[in-house]
């Protein structure tokens, strides 16, 4: 199978490590209007695959493509996703699906109009113990969902775990709505309201508030830091449950953890994902007697596939699995409506 890659950024090493590992795919093309990502890209993996320096010329030149990944940064994934989608072929989209929902539901009608394998890469589902308490809360084995709290913790804008983001020009767009940044909510708040929606069910109503904080500075040369650092929501889900989903850049002690704990009648599960993926597997429940003695129960979850192999598989089956599209734009929405909560100070319906 041959799947090309659109932008060949940081996270572009991980779509060629990842496609190239699964049988009978091969990474033989690439594009980029960076030369110098792209160069680094080539003498890194390999001089036989073939460059081009924009998405148009790559998809021009090259023919039986059986998927395309969209690995450009935000600003630029409805523009890249619908030159492929144009042109009727699967797609393999880095999250989030757009920069606003609007954008996001032309994306997610365009793959279905076309009928092409869509997929957003929302790296958390990954986890075997996270696949594992989806499937536990849907057997309504612990009875009806009480009360969520859902955690996105990062600390590089107080740590240097991943490098100096008041040096590196790599982290700025992060911090500057004009260069495309949603902030903490956009970046990693899109994984956590997925990571939470796709476990527990839809969200009815939310309120949430955003913080950009004025005290780490205003600009960095052509950087405004204006983005969000951090939000807080609470949430009233469609199924009765309430919750929480808070994401921040200063949780001092965590690289990047998620966790998630979801509260029911007759139990509970949680997971925690740290930055190594030593967790990624372990599932924790409190159920039955467990209840009584405040015990929590340890489960090793058997590896489960990956995005790519998802979008692989689904390909070869002509079956779309999850995330898909729709799937994105109905997180991009969520998103939408934090601002808007935010904004206007008030809770506001989804609908
Ligand atoms: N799923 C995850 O966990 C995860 C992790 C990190 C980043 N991401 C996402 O991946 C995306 C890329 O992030 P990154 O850190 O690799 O960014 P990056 O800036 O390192 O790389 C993006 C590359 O795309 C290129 N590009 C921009 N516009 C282009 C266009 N029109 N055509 C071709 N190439 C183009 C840039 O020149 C750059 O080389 C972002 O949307 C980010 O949110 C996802």
């Amino acid at each position: 199978m041959k799947i090309g890659i659109i932008g060949t950024g940081n996270i572009s090493h991980k779509h060629f490590k990842e496609f190239s590992k699964i049988e009978g795919v091969k990474i033989e093309s690439v594009c980029d209007v960076n030369n110098e990502n792209l160069n680094l890209f080539i003498s890194k993996f390999g001089k036989h695959i073939r460059c081009y320096s924009s998405a148009d010329e790559m998809l021009e030149n090259e023919k039986n493509f059986d998927g395309i990944s969209n690995a450009t940064p935000d600003k630029f994934h409805k523009e890249v996703s619908l030159k492929v989608l144009n042109r009727q072929l699967n797609i393999f989209s880095e999250k989030p699906l757009a920069e606003n929902y609007q954008d996001a539901k032309i994306l997610a009608d365009a793959a279905n109009k076309y009928n092409v394998i869509n997929m957003v890469n929302f790296t958390y589902r990954e986890s075997s113990a996270y696949q594992k308490l989806v499937e536990i809360l849907k057997s309504h084995q612990l009875g009806d969902v009480r009360h969520v709290s859902a955690n996105y913790y990062q600390s590089w804008l107080t740590s240097n775990i991943w490098g100096k983001w008041r040096e590196e020009d790599r982290w700025l767009w992060r911090l500057s709505k004009e260069h495309g940044s949603n902030g903490a909510l956009g970046d990693t708040g899109v994984h956590i309201f997925d990571f939470t929606v796709n476990a527990v069910g839809d969200i009815k109503e939310l309120c949430a508030d955003l913080k950009t904080f004025k005290e780490k500075g205003t600009k960095i040369g052509k950087y405004t830091l204006d983005a969000n650092d951090g939000f807080t929501s609470m949430i009233r889900f469609e199924n009765g449950a309430i919750g929480t989903v808070t994401n921040t850049r200063y949780a001092t002690g965590y690289a990047n953890t998620l966790i998630l704990e979801v509260f029911c009648e007759k139990g509970a599960v949680k997971v925690e994902l740290d930055e190594q993926r030593n967790k990624w597997s372990t599932l924790n429940i409190c159920e039955g007697d467990n209840i009584h003695s405040i015990k929590w129960e340890k489960i090793e979850c058997d590896q489960t596939p990956s995005n790519f192999e998802r979008f692989i598989s689904s390909i070869r089956k002509n079956s779309n699995d999850q995330p898909n599209f729709t799937q994105g734009a109905k997180i991009q929405k969520i998103l939408d409506m934090c601002i808007k909560s935010n904004d206007i100070n008030q809770w506001v319906d989804i609908k």
